[in-house]
Protein backbone atom coordinates (compact mmCIF):
# COMPACT_ATOMS: atom_id res chain seq x y z
CA UNK A 1 0.00 0.00 0.00
CA UNK A 2 1.40 3.41 -0.66
CA UNK A 3 1.66 5.92 1.72
CA UNK A 4 2.94 9.85 2.00
CA UNK A 5 6.25 10.68 3.91
CA UNK A 6 6.27 14.09 4.70
CA UNK A 7 9.15 16.59 6.72
CA UNK A 8 8.50 19.66 7.81
CA UNK A 9 8.24 22.68 8.39
CA UNK A 10 8.29 24.00 5.25
CA UNK A 11 6.68 27.40 3.24
CA UNK A 12 5.66 26.64 0.03
CA UNK A 13 6.59 29.14 -2.35
CA UNK A 14 6.12 29.28 -6.11
CA UNK A 15 3.44 28.57 -8.99
CA UNK A 16 0.96 25.57 -9.10
CA UNK A 17 -1.88 24.87 -11.69
CA UNK A 18 -5.03 23.55 -10.93
CA UNK A 19 -6.58 20.38 -12.90
CA UNK A 20 -10.24 20.66 -13.76
CA UNK A 21 -12.89 19.90 -11.31
CA UNK A 22 -13.39 16.60 -9.85
CA UNK A 23 -16.82 16.88 -9.15
CA UNK A 24 -17.88 18.46 -12.72
CA UNK A 25 -15.60 15.62 -14.45
CA UNK A 26 -17.33 12.77 -12.77
CA UNK A 27 -20.74 14.30 -13.68
CA UNK A 28 -19.75 15.03 -17.30
CA UNK A 29 -18.45 11.89 -18.26
CA UNK A 30 -21.76 9.66 -17.80
CA UNK A 31 -23.93 12.77 -19.23
CA UNK A 32 -22.22 11.78 -22.47
CA UNK A 33 -24.14 8.84 -22.02
CA UNK A 34 -27.04 11.41 -23.32
CA UNK A 35 -25.23 11.58 -26.55
CA UNK A 36 -25.91 9.70 -29.67
CA UNK A 37 -22.41 10.79 -31.05
CA UNK A 38 -18.97 11.56 -30.37
CA UNK A 39 -16.96 14.32 -28.53
CA UNK A 40 -14.29 15.45 -26.68
CA UNK A 41 -13.58 16.93 -23.26
CA UNK A 42 -10.41 17.97 -21.97
CA UNK A 43 -9.12 19.56 -19.15
CA UNK A 44 -10.23 16.42 -17.25
CA UNK A 45 -8.20 15.74 -14.39
CA UNK A 46 -6.19 12.67 -14.22
CA UNK A 47 -7.20 11.10 -10.81
CA UNK A 48 -8.88 7.40 -9.94
CA UNK A 49 -12.29 8.36 -9.45
CA UNK A 50 -12.31 9.82 -13.20
CA UNK A 51 -10.55 6.17 -14.64
CA UNK A 52 -13.25 4.58 -12.95
CA UNK A 53 -15.98 6.28 -13.92
CA UNK A 54 -14.46 5.80 -17.61
CA UNK A 55 -14.47 2.25 -17.09
CA UNK A 56 -18.22 2.15 -15.76
CA UNK A 57 -18.85 3.67 -19.38
CA UNK A 58 -16.40 1.53 -21.46
CA UNK A 59 -18.54 -1.59 -19.65
CA UNK A 60 -21.87 -0.15 -20.97
CA UNK A 61 -20.83 0.03 -24.93
CA UNK A 62 -18.65 3.74 -24.76
CA UNK A 63 -15.61 3.62 -26.57
CA UNK A 64 -12.84 6.11 -25.24
CA UNK A 65 -9.81 7.21 -26.75
CA UNK A 66 -6.92 9.08 -24.75
CA UNK A 67 -5.83 11.78 -26.36
CA UNK A 68 -3.54 12.80 -23.42
CA UNK A 69 -3.61 12.27 -19.85
CA UNK A 70 -6.41 15.31 -19.22
CA UNK A 71 -8.51 14.21 -22.88
CA UNK A 72 -10.87 12.25 -24.14
CA UNK A 73 -12.95 11.60 -27.35
CA UNK A 74 -15.50 9.34 -26.57
CA UNK A 75 -18.14 7.73 -28.70
CA UNK A 76 -21.36 6.70 -27.05
CA UNK A 77 -22.99 5.54 -30.09
CA UNK A 78 -23.30 2.48 -29.38
CA UNK A 79 -24.37 1.43 -25.15
CA UNK A 80 -25.24 -2.28 -25.04
CA UNK A 81 -26.89 -3.09 -21.94
CA UNK A 82 -28.49 -1.20 -19.48
CA UNK A 83 -26.79 -3.04 -16.51
CA UNK A 84 -23.77 -0.91 -14.77
CA UNK A 85 -21.17 -3.11 -13.54
CA UNK A 86 -21.97 -3.15 -9.77
CA UNK A 87 -18.74 -3.70 -7.67
CA UNK A 88 -17.63 -0.59 -9.75
CA UNK A 89 -20.57 1.36 -9.10
CA UNK A 90 -21.28 0.79 -5.51
CA UNK A 91 -17.78 1.74 -4.96
CA UNK A 92 -18.24 5.05 -6.32
CA UNK A 93 -20.73 7.81 -4.97
CA UNK A 94 -20.96 10.04 -8.23
CA UNK A 95 -22.49 6.70 -10.07
CA UNK A 96 -25.34 7.68 -9.10
CA UNK A 97 -25.47 9.81 -12.49
CA UNK A 98 -25.70 7.13 -14.84
CA UNK A 99 -29.14 6.53 -13.51
CA UNK A 100 -30.50 10.10 -14.81
CA UNK A 101 -28.33 9.85 -17.99
CA UNK A 102 -29.54 6.39 -18.51
CA UNK A 103 -32.82 7.06 -18.07
CA UNK A 104 -32.74 10.11 -20.86
CA UNK A 105 -30.80 7.49 -22.61
CA UNK A 106 -32.35 3.99 -22.70
CA UNK A 107 -35.40 4.59 -20.41
CA UNK A 108 -33.79 1.76 -17.56
CA UNK A 109 -30.74 1.39 -15.69
CA UNK A 110 -29.59 -1.22 -13.25
CA UNK A 111 -26.36 0.19 -11.02
CA UNK A 112 -25.07 -0.76 -7.19
CA UNK A 113 -25.70 1.50 -4.62
CA UNK A 114 -23.30 4.46 -4.40
CA UNK A 115 -20.35 4.23 -2.17
CA UNK A 116 -17.74 6.20 -1.77
CA UNK A 117 -16.26 8.48 1.35
CA UNK A 118 -18.07 7.81 4.07
CA UNK A 119 -19.44 11.33 5.61
CA UNK A 120 -22.25 9.50 7.44
CA UNK A 121 -25.92 8.67 5.89
CA UNK A 122 -25.70 10.40 2.54
CA UNK A 123 -29.55 9.30 1.53
CA UNK A 124 -30.57 9.55 -2.66
CA UNK A 125 -34.22 10.23 -1.82
CA UNK A 126 -34.50 13.80 -3.80
CA UNK A 127 -32.63 11.57 -6.66
CA UNK A 128 -35.41 9.20 -6.55
CA UNK A 129 -38.09 11.77 -5.76
CA UNK A 130 -37.36 13.76 -9.35
CA UNK A 131 -36.95 10.96 -11.69
CA UNK A 132 -40.52 9.63 -10.11
CA UNK A 133 -42.32 13.17 -11.10
CA UNK A 134 -40.71 12.40 -14.36
CA UNK A 135 -42.44 9.32 -14.81
CA UNK A 136 -39.88 6.58 -13.77
CA UNK A 137 -40.34 4.04 -11.32
CA UNK A 138 -37.51 2.87 -9.16
CA UNK A 139 -36.48 0.56 -7.05
CA UNK A 140 -33.96 -0.28 -4.55
CA UNK A 141 -33.29 -3.68 -3.55
CA UNK A 142 -30.50 -6.39 -2.68
CA UNK A 143 -28.18 -2.96 -2.83
CA UNK A 144 -29.01 -2.26 -6.50
CA UNK A 145 -31.39 0.16 -7.80
CA UNK A 146 -33.29 -0.43 -11.09
CA UNK A 147 -34.77 2.81 -12.69
CA UNK A 148 -37.59 2.59 -15.76
CA UNK A 149 -39.37 4.65 -17.52
CA UNK A 150 -41.32 3.84 -20.63
CA UNK A 151 -41.60 7.67 -21.47
CA UNK A 152 -39.88 10.87 -19.25
CA UNK A 153 -42.17 13.65 -19.09
CA UNK A 154 -41.22 17.34 -18.13
CA UNK A 155 -42.33 17.96 -14.46
CA UNK A 156 -42.11 20.37 -11.67
CA UNK A 157 -39.26 19.26 -8.90
CA UNK A 158 -38.93 21.06 -5.25
CA UNK A 159 -36.00 19.94 -3.47
CA UNK A 160 -36.56 19.76 -0.16
CA UNK A 161 -32.88 19.45 0.66
CA UNK A 162 -29.97 21.48 -1.70
CA UNK A 163 -28.49 18.73 -2.84
CA UNK A 164 -25.70 19.03 -6.20
CA UNK A 165 -26.37 15.32 -6.68
CA UNK A 166 -29.64 15.24 -7.02
CA UNK A 167 -29.94 18.89 -9.13
CA UNK A 168 -27.27 17.23 -11.45
CA UNK A 169 -29.14 14.17 -12.01
CA UNK A 170 -32.82 15.40 -12.36
CA UNK A 171 -31.37 17.89 -15.25
CA UNK A 172 -29.59 14.91 -16.79
CA UNK A 173 -33.10 12.58 -16.46
CA UNK A 174 -35.06 16.05 -17.97
CA UNK A 175 -32.56 16.65 -20.87
CA UNK A 176 -34.61 14.39 -23.87
CA UNK A 177 -38.10 14.50 -21.68
CA UNK A 178 -40.97 15.47 -23.14
CA UNK A 179 -41.38 19.00 -22.64
CA UNK A 180 -40.57 21.27 -19.64
CA UNK A 181 -39.08 20.48 -16.04
CA UNK A 182 -38.17 22.74 -13.25
CA UNK A 183 -36.13 22.35 -10.60
CA UNK A 184 -36.88 24.44 -7.67
CA UNK A 185 -34.13 25.08 -4.62
CA UNK A 186 -31.72 23.74 -6.71
CA UNK A 187 -27.97 23.95 -5.74
CA UNK A 188 -25.62 26.47 -7.39
CA UNK A 189 -22.28 24.82 -7.65
CA UNK A 190 -20.29 25.99 -10.40
CA UNK A 191 -20.12 21.87 -11.16
CA UNK A 192 -23.66 22.00 -11.65
CA UNK A 193 -23.29 25.16 -13.85
CA UNK A 194 -20.58 23.49 -15.50
CA UNK A 195 -22.62 20.16 -16.42
CA UNK A 196 -25.55 22.39 -17.98
CA UNK A 197 -23.05 24.49 -20.23
CA UNK A 198 -20.86 21.10 -21.55
CA UNK A 199 -24.98 19.45 -22.19
CA UNK A 200 -25.93 22.83 -23.65
CA UNK A 201 -22.94 23.02 -25.64
CA UNK A 202 -23.60 19.44 -26.86
CA UNK A 203 -27.55 20.01 -27.98
CA UNK A 204 -29.53 20.84 -24.89
CA UNK A 205 -31.60 23.56 -23.53
CA UNK A 206 -30.99 24.02 -19.88
CA UNK A 207 -31.49 27.38 -18.14
CA UNK A 208 -30.59 29.09 -15.11
CA UNK A 209 -28.54 27.00 -13.92
CA UNK A 210 -26.02 28.61 -11.12
CA UNK A 211 -29.47 29.91 -9.83
CA UNK A 212 -32.43 28.56 -7.30
CA UNK A 213 -34.29 27.38 -10.23
CA UNK A 214 -33.10 25.57 -13.25
CA UNK A 215 -35.76 24.82 -16.22
CA UNK A 216 -34.76 22.41 -18.87
CA UNK A 217 -36.38 22.08 -22.06
CA UNK A 218 -36.90 18.45 -23.57
CA UNK A 219 -34.54 18.23 -27.18
CA UNK A 220 -35.03 15.71 -29.26
CA UNK A 221 -31.57 14.54 -29.46
CA UNK A 222 -28.06 15.90 -28.02
CA UNK A 223 -25.75 15.74 -31.20
CA UNK A 224 -22.20 15.91 -29.73
CA UNK A 225 -19.31 16.85 -32.41
CA UNK A 226 -17.61 19.24 -29.88
CA UNK A 227 -15.28 19.72 -27.65
CA UNK A 228 -15.51 20.38 -24.17
CA UNK A 229 -13.13 21.95 -21.25
CA UNK A 230 -13.96 20.70 -17.95
CA UNK A 231 -14.13 24.00 -15.21
CA UNK A 232 -11.10 24.33 -12.54
CA UNK A 233 -11.32 22.39 -9.56
CA UNK A 234 -12.57 25.10 -6.58
CA UNK A 235 -11.68 22.60 -4.01
CA UNK A 236 -8.14 21.56 -5.29
CA UNK A 237 -7.41 25.26 -5.38
CA UNK A 238 -8.66 25.98 -1.98
CA UNK A 239 -6.57 22.98 -0.85
CA UNK A 240 -3.57 24.57 -2.55
CA UNK A 241 -4.75 28.33 -0.56
CA UNK A 242 -4.81 27.26 2.77
CA UNK A 243 -1.50 25.26 2.07
CA UNK A 244 0.14 28.16 0.92
CA UNK A 245 -1.46 30.26 3.82
CA UNK A 246 -0.46 27.52 6.70
CA UNK A 247 3.12 26.94 5.89
CA UNK A 248 3.39 30.88 5.91
CA UNK A 249 4.51 30.39 2.19
CA UNK A 250 3.62 32.61 -1.41
CA UNK A 251 2.12 30.81 -3.80
CA UNK A 252 0.73 31.93 -7.29
CA UNK A 253 -2.20 29.31 -8.24
CA UNK A 254 -3.05 29.53 -11.58
CA UNK A 255 -6.21 28.09 -13.54
CA UNK A 256 -8.59 29.08 -11.33
CA UNK A 257 -11.71 31.30 -11.74
CA UNK A 258 -11.27 33.47 -8.64
CA UNK A 259 -15.43 33.94 -7.89
CA UNK A 260 -15.71 30.35 -7.40
CA UNK A 261 -13.09 30.43 -4.19
CA UNK A 262 -14.62 34.23 -2.59
CA UNK A 263 -15.81 31.85 0.36
CA UNK A 264 -11.98 30.50 1.08
CA UNK A 265 -10.40 34.14 -0.14
CA UNK A 266 -12.92 35.53 2.74
CA UNK A 267 -12.28 33.46 5.49
CA UNK A 268 -8.12 33.65 4.74
CA UNK A 269 -8.01 37.69 4.34
CA UNK A 270 -10.05 37.76 7.78
CA UNK A 271 -7.97 35.72 9.33
CA UNK A 272 -4.96 37.74 8.70
CA UNK A 273 -3.19 36.06 5.36
CA UNK A 274 -3.24 38.03 2.12
CA UNK A 275 -4.97 37.06 -1.14
CA UNK A 276 -3.95 38.56 -4.18
CA UNK A 277 -7.40 37.67 -7.37
CA UNK A 278 -5.86 37.96 -10.96
CA UNK A 279 -7.89 37.26 -14.18
CA UNK A 280 -7.77 33.15 -13.68
CA UNK A 281 -5.16 32.90 -10.83
CA UNK A 282 -4.81 33.91 -6.78
CA UNK A 283 -1.64 34.21 -4.53
CA UNK A 284 -1.56 33.58 -1.36
CA UNK A 285 0.79 34.15 0.98
CA UNK A 286 1.60 34.73 4.66
CA UNK A 287 4.72 35.32 7.27
CA UNK A 288 2.89 35.30 10.70
CA UNK A 289 0.55 33.09 12.56
CA UNK A 290 -3.47 33.71 11.36
CA UNK A 291 -6.28 34.60 13.70
CA UNK A 292 -9.10 32.90 14.82
CA UNK A 293 -12.50 32.80 13.05
CA UNK A 294 -15.91 30.95 13.08
CA UNK A 295 -16.74 28.72 10.15
CA UNK A 296 -19.93 27.44 8.72
CA UNK A 297 -20.12 25.09 5.90
CA UNK A 298 -23.18 25.92 3.78
CA UNK A 299 -24.21 24.92 -0.09
CA UNK A 300 -22.76 27.69 -2.29
CA UNK A 301 -21.95 30.27 -2.31
CA UNK A 302 -21.30 29.95 1.04
CA UNK A 303 -17.97 28.48 2.66
CA UNK A 304 -18.05 24.57 1.12
CA UNK A 305 -17.76 21.27 2.90
CA UNK A 306 -15.34 19.70 1.04
CA UNK A 307 -12.86 22.68 2.12
CA UNK A 308 -14.08 22.01 5.60
CA UNK A 309 -11.10 19.47 7.31
CA UNK A 310 -8.41 21.93 5.48
CA UNK A 311 -9.42 24.95 7.02
CA UNK A 312 -9.83 23.57 10.40
CA UNK A 313 -6.17 22.40 9.86
CA UNK A 314 -5.15 25.64 9.72
CA UNK A 315 -7.37 27.22 12.29
CA UNK A 316 -5.91 24.63 14.81
CA UNK A 317 -2.65 26.43 14.27
CA UNK A 318 -4.18 30.14 14.71
CA UNK A 319 -4.38 32.01 17.47
CA UNK A 320 -7.27 31.87 19.85
CA UNK A 321 -10.56 29.80 19.68
CA UNK A 322 -12.20 29.07 16.52
CA UNK A 323 -15.35 27.07 15.97
CA UNK A 324 -16.33 25.27 12.46
CA UNK A 325 -20.28 24.01 12.05
CA UNK A 326 -20.54 21.56 9.65
CA UNK A 327 -23.93 21.89 8.23
CA UNK A 328 -23.85 19.24 5.12
CA UNK A 329 -22.67 16.12 6.49
CA UNK A 330 -23.25 14.16 9.78
CA UNK A 331 -19.83 12.77 10.08
CA UNK A 332 -17.17 15.13 8.93
CA UNK A 333 -14.76 15.23 11.59
CA UNK A 334 -12.99 11.94 11.30
CA UNK A 335 -9.77 13.44 10.55
CA UNK A 336 -9.74 15.22 14.27
CA UNK A 337 -8.21 11.82 16.01
CA UNK A 338 -5.50 11.93 13.71
CA UNK A 339 -4.82 15.44 14.07
CA UNK A 340 -5.01 15.19 17.54
CA UNK A 341 -2.15 12.71 17.90
CA UNK A 342 0.08 15.74 15.46
CA UNK A 343 -0.86 18.04 18.86
CA UNK A 344 -4.24 19.70 17.69
CA UNK A 345 -6.35 20.79 20.31
CA UNK A 346 -9.65 20.62 18.86
CA UNK A 347 -13.08 19.09 20.48
CA UNK A 348 -16.09 17.95 18.63
CA UNK A 349 -19.76 18.63 19.94
CA UNK A 350 -22.35 17.20 17.96
CA UNK A 351 -21.95 18.96 14.65
CA UNK A 352 -19.00 21.94 15.73
CA UNK A 353 -15.36 21.72 16.31
CA UNK A 354 -13.81 23.82 18.96
CA UNK A 355 -10.55 24.54 18.42
CA UNK A 356 -8.26 26.07 20.31
CA UNK A 357 -4.98 27.23 18.20
CA UNK A 358 -1.79 25.21 19.21
CA UNK A 359 1.78 26.37 18.23
CA UNK A 360 3.00 23.97 16.16
CA UNK A 361 2.47 20.37 15.47
CA UNK A 362 4.70 17.37 15.42
CA UNK A 363 4.87 14.32 12.54
CA UNK A 364 3.06 11.39 13.15
CA UNK A 365 1.71 8.26 11.89
CA UNK A 366 -1.64 8.83 10.71
CA UNK A 367 -4.40 7.37 8.33
CA UNK A 368 -6.31 9.48 5.81
CA UNK A 369 -10.09 8.95 7.04
CA UNK A 370 -11.16 10.17 3.43
CA UNK A 371 -10.61 12.49 0.78
CA UNK A 372 -10.63 15.72 2.24
CA UNK A 373 -9.48 15.02 5.65
CA UNK A 374 -6.56 12.90 3.62
CA UNK A 375 -5.76 16.32 2.05
CA UNK A 376 -5.83 18.20 5.10
CA UNK A 377 -3.42 16.04 6.97
CA UNK A 378 -1.01 16.37 4.09
CA UNK A 379 -1.26 19.93 5.24
CA UNK A 380 -0.42 19.19 8.92
CA UNK A 381 2.15 17.07 7.94
CA UNK A 382 3.52 20.19 5.71
CA UNK A 383 3.82 22.37 8.77
CA UNK A 384 4.65 19.45 11.60
CA UNK A 385 7.97 19.74 13.00
CA UNK A 386 9.52 16.09 11.73
CA UNK A 387 8.29 13.05 10.14
CA UNK A 388 4.43 12.46 9.11
CA UNK A 389 4.01 9.39 7.78
CA UNK A 390 -0.05 9.04 6.01
CA UNK A 391 -1.49 5.73 4.71
CA UNK A 392 -4.64 4.67 2.98
CA UNK A 393 -3.48 7.33 -0.09
CA UNK A 394 -5.58 5.83 -1.88
CA UNK A 395 -8.82 8.19 -0.75
CA UNK A 396 -6.35 11.00 -1.62
CA UNK A 397 -5.93 9.84 -5.49
CA UNK A 398 -9.65 9.93 -5.87
CA UNK A 399 -9.60 13.90 -6.25
CA UNK A 400 -6.00 15.29 -6.60
CA UNK A 401 -4.13 14.53 -9.47
CA UNK A 402 -0.21 14.18 -8.44
CA UNK A 403 -0.72 16.09 -5.57
CA UNK A 404 2.77 14.91 -4.14
CA UNK A 405 4.56 15.89 -7.17
CA UNK A 406 2.88 19.19 -7.37
CA UNK A 407 3.61 20.28 -3.44
CA UNK A 408 7.66 19.20 -4.24
CA UNK A 409 7.35 21.78 -7.63
CA UNK A 410 6.38 24.45 -4.56
CA UNK A 411 8.95 23.36 -2.40
CA UNK A 412 7.23 20.61 -0.17
CA UNK A 413 9.72 17.81 1.04
CA UNK A 414 6.77 14.97 0.50
CA UNK A 415 7.14 11.58 -1.50
CA UNK A 416 4.98 9.03 -2.17
CA UNK A 417 6.71 5.84 -1.31
CA UNK A 418 5.57 1.69 -1.03
CA UNK A 419 7.30 0.12 1.72
CA UNK A 420 8.76 0.65 4.93
CA UNK A 421 12.18 0.36 3.77
CA UNK A 422 11.61 3.69 1.24
CA UNK A 423 10.36 5.68 4.16
CA UNK A 424 13.73 5.05 6.19
CA UNK A 425 15.55 6.37 2.93
CA UNK A 426 13.67 9.35 2.62
CA UNK A 427 14.24 10.27 6.44
CA UNK A 428 18.24 9.13 5.48
CA UNK A 429 17.81 12.16 2.67
CA UNK A 430 16.10 14.68 4.31
CA UNK A 431 18.23 14.23 8.07
C1 LIG B 1 -21.56 16.39 -3.68
C2 LIG B 1 -20.09 16.25 -3.88
C3 LIG B 1 -19.36 16.29 -2.55
C4 LIG B 1 -19.74 17.53 -1.78
C5 LIG B 1 -21.25 17.67 -1.68
C6 LIG B 1 -21.69 18.98 -1.07
C7 LIG B 1 -19.96 14.87 -5.85
C8 LIG B 1 -19.70 13.52 -6.41
N1 LIG B 1 -19.85 14.98 -4.53
O1 LIG B 1 -21.97 15.25 -2.91
O2 LIG B 1 -17.96 16.30 -2.80
O3 LIG B 1 -19.23 17.43 -0.46
O4 LIG B 1 -21.83 17.60 -3.00
O5 LIG B 1 -21.15 20.07 -1.76
O6 LIG B 1 -20.22 15.83 -6.55
N2 LIG B 1 -29.17 14.54 0.72
C9 LIG B 1 -30.36 13.92 1.04
N3 LIG B 1 -31.04 13.28 0.03
C10 LIG B 1 -30.59 13.25 -1.24
C11 LIG B 1 -29.38 13.89 -1.57
C12 LIG B 1 -28.69 14.53 -0.55
O7 LIG B 1 -30.79 13.92 2.19
O8 LIG B 1 -31.26 12.65 -2.10
C13 LIG B 1 -28.42 15.26 1.77
C14 LIG B 1 -27.02 14.67 1.99
O9 LIG B 1 -27.04 13.58 2.90
C15 LIG B 1 -26.28 15.87 2.54
C16 LIG B 1 -26.92 17.05 1.78
O10 LIG B 1 -28.17 16.56 1.30
O11 LIG B 1 -26.57 16.01 3.90
C17 LIG B 1 -26.11 17.55 0.61
O12 LIG B 1 -25.72 16.44 -0.20
P1 LIG B 1 -25.41 16.57 -1.76
O13 LIG B 1 -25.27 18.01 -2.13
O14 LIG B 1 -26.38 15.74 -2.49
O15 LIG B 1 -24.00 15.89 -1.81
P2 LIG B 1 -23.49 14.84 -2.85
O16 LIG B 1 -24.11 15.09 -4.19
O17 LIG B 1 -23.56 13.49 -2.25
Amino acid sequence: MEKLVITGPTPLKGEVEINGAKNAAIAILPATLLIDGVCTINNLPNISDVQICCTILEKLGAKITWNTPNEITIDTRNIITTQAPLDLTSKFRASYYVIGAMLGRKGEIEVGMPGGCNLGARPIDQHIKGFEQLGATVTVEKGKIHAKADKLVGSSVYMDIVSVGATINIMLSAVLAKGVTTIDNAAKEPHVVDVANFLNTMGADIRGAGTDVIKITGVEKLHGNATYSVVPDQIEAGTFMVAAAATHGDVLIKNVIPKHLEAISVKLIEIGATVEEYDDAVRVSSDHRLGHTQIKTLPYPGFPTDMQPQIATLLALSTGTSTVTESIFENRFKYVDELTRMGANIKVESNIAIINGVTRYTGARVNAPDLRAGAALVIAGLVAEGITVIDDIYFIERGYEEFDQKLRGIGAQIEKVSDEKEIQKFILKVS
